[in-house]
């Protein structure tokens, strides 16, 4: 695992530093003589931790390049216009507003197992994502891998855990749906490029873990050490604090 750890100061240094990490990423995928011809493919996580990234690209929206959507999970049996679908939800926060029109979105309503198939078929034709912004659960989910699922998984579908649940009910949309579609972690190792967001004094444990501690399926996201690609993560002091005191990281 290459890292690079940015600390932020307060939720405007976040977003401005996810931000420039982010749009470096987008740039240097794609914006360099012999690039493909293709647009950049970026993975977005939802949660509260992404919001003020999403508000500093939205106040540069019109210097954001194009790039690709891809999504990252979803609710199962939820009808379009739903306010819990993950897909409106970045909708409202960023794609719409930075003109993002190359979506590649899961079908909530779709038959699950069709739909996994479709998704897996997708990704095996277009290769990896460049980009993978993520998040991470205090459970150590990604996505919506949940503790057990195997560093191998390509997408497929989740039961989520009761803590998920609370955690995602408390967003204020109404009781989400305990089965879930999500990229896999398989998929994610593949991604060039990961960003990891972090926020909250709550996701310490977890970050420190995910890290440092043992490699193991039981926390998904310590596939990040396993992970060859250029990996940054944008944090705040709180999240960072039950780093290993040998690990330094600059202001
Ligand atoms: C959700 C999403 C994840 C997200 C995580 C953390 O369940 N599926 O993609 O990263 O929870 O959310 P938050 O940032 O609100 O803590």
């Amino acid at each position: 695992m290459k890292y690079t750890i940015r600390k932020c100061v307060d939720e405007q240094d976040f977003g401005t530093k996810a931000r420039t990490v982010f749009l470096n990423a987008v740039y240097s995928s794609r914006y360099y003589p012999g690039a493909p011809d293709t647009p950049c493919r970026v993975i977005l996580p939802t949660g509260n931790t992404p919001l003020p990234f999403y508000a500093a690209l939205r106040d540069m929206a019109s210097d954001v390049p194009p790039f690709e959507y891809c999504q990252l999970d979803e609710y199962i049996g939820l009808s379009q216009g739903d306010a819990r679908l993950f897909s409106e939800q970045l909708a409202k926060l960023v794609l719409n507003p930075l003109k993002i029109s190359s979506r590649m979105i899961f079908n909530s309503c779709a038959d699950p197992l069709e739909e996994v198939s479709r998704i897996r078929d997708w990704h095996l034709k277009n290769g990896p994502a460049d980009v993978a912004v993520l998040g991470i659960g205090e459970n150590g989910h990604v996505g919506f891998n949940e503790p057990g699922a195997k560093f191998h998984d390509r997408a497929n579908i989740v039961t989520l855990e009761k803590s998920t649940l609370e955690a995602n009910n408390a967003y204020g949309n109404g009781p989400v749906p305990e089965r879930a579609i999500t990229l896999g972690l398989g998929d994610l190792l593949l991604a060039r490029e990961t960003i990891l967001l972090v926020r909250g004094a709550k996701k310490a444990d977890i970050l420190a873990h995910a890290l440092f501690g043992a490699v193991t399926e039981s926390v998904p996201a310590s596939y990040l050490q396993n992970y060859t690609g250029k990996l940054t993560i944008v944090a705040d002091e709180a999240a960072l604090a039950k780093l290993p005191s040998r690990i330094l990281v600059p202001s």
